[in-house]
């Protein structure tokens, strides 16, 4: 089995800066603070660091309103500290991605800036400007991704016509349609690339296509806003082509799209994405035969060497701890999750604090930052327990952002790296398994029929047969693993501390038998019978 480029074999950790470490007091996370923290992430084993942006922002949508592609926020440190981060990544074996908003930039870029100062700028045509409709309202009936922002349109008094944003006011949509804005756009990432970065997280890819006609969505069977063929892919081309002028880069695309007939469109030839987040995969409910449908459903529509990325948590959403929760089980299925993400054929993604089964945190109504809700999902990871670092819990020694979730004080790094059956723990025995395991990290995948309630699948590489199976009920079932030949198997990982590592018997010829613990999700290393002769 040859081996696999850098960015399948383990596990793509992604920071959320403001959240993950603060190394000047001032209550944000930063550049320092995570370069600080390096050792949490080599403990895990993973292979990159994904940063949400760190890009000068006036910070109306955390970062993802860049003023300066091409530079540090101060908030974050300095494009010295960010390039220091490459170095101290690389000299650990740590891939760094960074985070690449193309769709839009801030209202205070001076692209815009610029463009909206008078309709004879050379640079009005970087952005989508039109007129009125004849009722004096928006040109079309394209809303805002954030229900709060309502219409996609904001009118400009100043030279009286309305601009696009597909988010918030203050993030207007850069004109891809002007080649001048796509060259720019590229150079932003040759930019990176040249200094040393691994990879790029594209966001909100699926807006780079949208009807050059602007017609409305109203009436139709597809949306004009989002996702239009082929401009979309044809960008996606172009950047792919520029990402191809380096040795060995990656880009995973955000492609929110809940379909995944459209998802794998932009992972399709080897000249657009390397991987796509499958928002399709994120969304779906606690349920076996769910997970089993998409996750077939994916293998049956990619092209073959199509590389899934998985990922069941990042900063827009809930926590898996809180939106799995069932009466207490929120732990138990953040468990079972990092090992269905560990031993399935493609990327685990791991948004951080996953790796603690953090749930959302708490927050009053006048510590609301986010327009669209998310904060819960953001509040800074705890390191310490606030009974002895404070109530920053190591995140700072300042006044956190926001609130941390009350239940700092056992799960927080310090706490859980103490006790071996933490789920810290547990996740870092995981990235030790898939780190030694060429069946998990690039071998064959074959979903099995093992009864209700149950996910299982097999992973195959020379000389290694794995089997690995996830009870979502919250009782206890037997794994019915019909047709597997070889009866033995050792359990290799168990997300149940109750469970040890004692070889299960099973007869010859029958279903190997396991009678799984409830919530319980486990790797077997199945171990064939001796010949008879
Ligand atoms: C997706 C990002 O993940 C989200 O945080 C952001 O608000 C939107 N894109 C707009 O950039």
């Amino acid at each position: 089995m040859s081996s696999p480029p850098w960015w399948q074999r383990g596990a793509i950790y992604q920071v959320y800066p403001r959240s993950f470490a603060d190394g000047d007091g001032d209550g944000v996370g930063d550049l320092r603070g995570l370069r600080a923290h390096l050792d949490h992430l080599a403990d895990l084993r993973v292979t990159a660091v994904w940063l949400s942006p760190v890009f000068t922002s006036p910070m109306l949508d955390a970062g993802y309103d860049v003023a300066d592609f091409c530079d540090v926020d101060p908030v974050f440190g300095t494009l010295e500290d960010l390039d220091g981060l490459i170095t101290d990544c690389h000299a650990r074996g740590i891939r760094v991605v960074l985070d690449w908003v193309p769709n839009h930039s801030s209202d205070q870029h001076p692209w815009f800036l610029a463009s909206r100062s008078s309709r004879d700028d050379l640079r009005r045509d970087w952005y989508v400007w039109r007129d009125s409709a004849p009722d004096g309202g928006p040109p079309n009936d394209w809303r805002s991704e954030f229900a709060a922002a309502g219409p996609a349109w904001s009118h400009d008094e100043h030279t009286g016509q309305w601009y696009l944003h597909s988010y918030t006011p203050q993030q207007p949509d850069l004109n891809w349609d002007n080649p001048a804005v796509e060259a720019a756009m590229h150079d932003v990432v040759r930019f990176w690339l040249d200094r040393g970065v691994d990879g790029l997280r594209i966001d909100a890819l699926q807006r780079l296509g949208k009807d050059p006609l602007l017609r409305s969505n109203a009436g139709s069977d597809r949306r004009h806003d989002q996702d239009w063929e082929p401009v979309a892919h044809e960008r996606l081309r172009g950047i792919r082509r520029v990402v191809d002028e380096y040795p060995d880069r990656m880009i995973v695309g955000e492609v929110y799209l809940l379909d995944q007939r459209r998802v794998v469109d932009y992972l399709s030839g080897d000249d657009q994405l390397h991987m796509a987040h499958n928002f399709v995969f994120l969304h779906l409910p606690w349920d076996a035969a769910a997970f089993r449908h998409v996750i077939a459903e994916f293998e049956a529509l990619a092209e073959p060497d199509a590389w899934p990325a998985w990922f069941l948590g990042n900063h827009d959403h809930s926590r898996i701890a809180t939106r799995y929760d069932d009466g207490g089980s929120g732990q138990a299925r953040a468990r079972a999750v990092a090992l269905m993400l560990t031993a399935l054929r493609g990327t685990p993604f791991l948004y951080q604090g996953d790796e603690l089964g953090l749930p959302d945190a708490e927050i009053p109504p006048d510590r609301v930052v986010d327009v669209d809700g998310r904060d819960p999902g953001r509040a800074p990871l705890p390191w310490r327990p606030p009974s002895l670092a404070g109530p920053g819990a190591g995140f700072t020694t300042g006044e956190p952002w926001l609130p941390l979730a009350r239940e700092a004080e056992q799960l927080c790094v310090e706490s859980q790296a103490a006790d071996p059956c933490s789920t810290l723990s547990l996740v870092r025995r995981l990235g030790g398994l898939r780190a030694e395991s060429a069946a998990l990290r690039a071998g064959d995948q074959h979903l099995l029929d093992a009864g209700p309630d149950v996910l299982a699948w097999l992973r195959t590489g020379p000389g290694e047969r794995l089997l690995a199976a996830v009870n979502f009920a919250t009782d206890p079932r037997p794994l019915l693993v019909p047709g597997i030949p070889g009866a033995r198997c050792a359990v290799l990982v168990s997300t149940d501390p109750g469970r040890t590592g004692s070889p299960v018997q099973g007869g010859t010829g029958s279903p190997a038998e396991l009678v799984l613990h409830p919530g319980e999700a486990v790797v077997l290393a199945l171990v064939p019978d001796a010949p008879t002769t």
